[in-house]
């Protein structure tokens, strides 16, 4: 998955990506109530499914990271007039190019950026998801794309103590503004903190207390993979 093609396909994309293209593809129900009271999205109820070919419309990356663009695009293609922050961003930009593209302000923090570079609104720069280098109620819409598993862990580097995850929630509390919103995804049965490992869906609701968060959805994405192939966790993390 780490071919040159692979990476050329993953960067045209996110170069190409069109907010009200992406609108006009994500604005149905593209979800079900599971059992469970979440939403469930299939790959057989999802835009992205090509029935003809029985295959995902993104062209690369693992079944794991398809889903992670499908969501970016289903979740951040309006950004009109909004001031965005991105936690954790990496060197992924699907993100940065919708919220420009679609007339919203994109900022950034990531721990292995220097210290020095402190982040500005409309740039990247130096932080961690418990300092937040932003006053407070800053942001209409908080995001992170594959980071929050990992705010338990020491960062890379050994550079940082891990995050406790309250204090990591009451910080993007802190810098968003009242009525604001947030937009986390996270790999489930595949690394990081044990809560996402083990799928622990009550205790990932939890981190996000009734009095303060409301309208909290949660989306499982392929669970049921049906009409593609399932996606196994590692063999080396369930051996049995
Ligand atoms: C798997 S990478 C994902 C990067 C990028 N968002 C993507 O989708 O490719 C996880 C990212 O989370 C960042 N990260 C780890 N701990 C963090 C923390 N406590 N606060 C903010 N970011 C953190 C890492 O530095 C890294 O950039």
């Amino acid at each position: 998955m780490h071919s040159l093609s692979n990476s050329i396909r993953k960067r045209w994309h996110s170069l190409v990506a069109n907010p009200a293209a992406m609108r006009k593809l994500w604005a149905g129900e593209y979800w079900q109530k599971d059992d469970d009271g979440l939403r469930s999205v299939s790959c057989n109820h999802c835009p992205r499914l090509d029935r003809s070919n029985k295959a995902c419309t993104i062209s690369f990356g693992t079944p794991l990271r398809k889903c992670v663009v499908s969501s970016v695009e289903a979740y951040l293609n309006d950004c009109n007039d909004k001031q965005v922050l991105e936690i954790g961003y990496g060197r992924f930009s699907l993100g940065k190019n919708l919220v420009q593209r679609s007339g919203g302000v994109w900022s950034g923090i990531e721990p292995q950026q220097p210290k020095g570079n402190k982040p500005s609104l409309g740039g990247g720069g130096y932080g961690h998801a418990t300092e937040i280098l932003f006053p407070d109620n800053t942001f209409d819409l908080i995001y992170g794309v594959q980071t929050m598993e990992h705010w338990g862990q020491k960062c890379t580097g050994g550079t940082r103590k891990p995050s406790n995850y309250e204090e990591c929630i009451a910080e993007i509390y802190r810098v968003l503004k009242p009525g604001g919103a947030i937009y986390f995804d996270v790999p489930m049965h595949f690394h990081g903190h044990e809560m996402f490992i083990m799928a622990d869906f009550g205790k990932i609701r939890a981190l996000f207390p009734i009095a303060q968060w409301q309208d909290v959805v949660l989306e499982k994405w392929r669970y049921d993979s049906s009409p593609l192939e399932r996606y196994s966790p590692y063999d080396k993390l369930f051996p049995e």
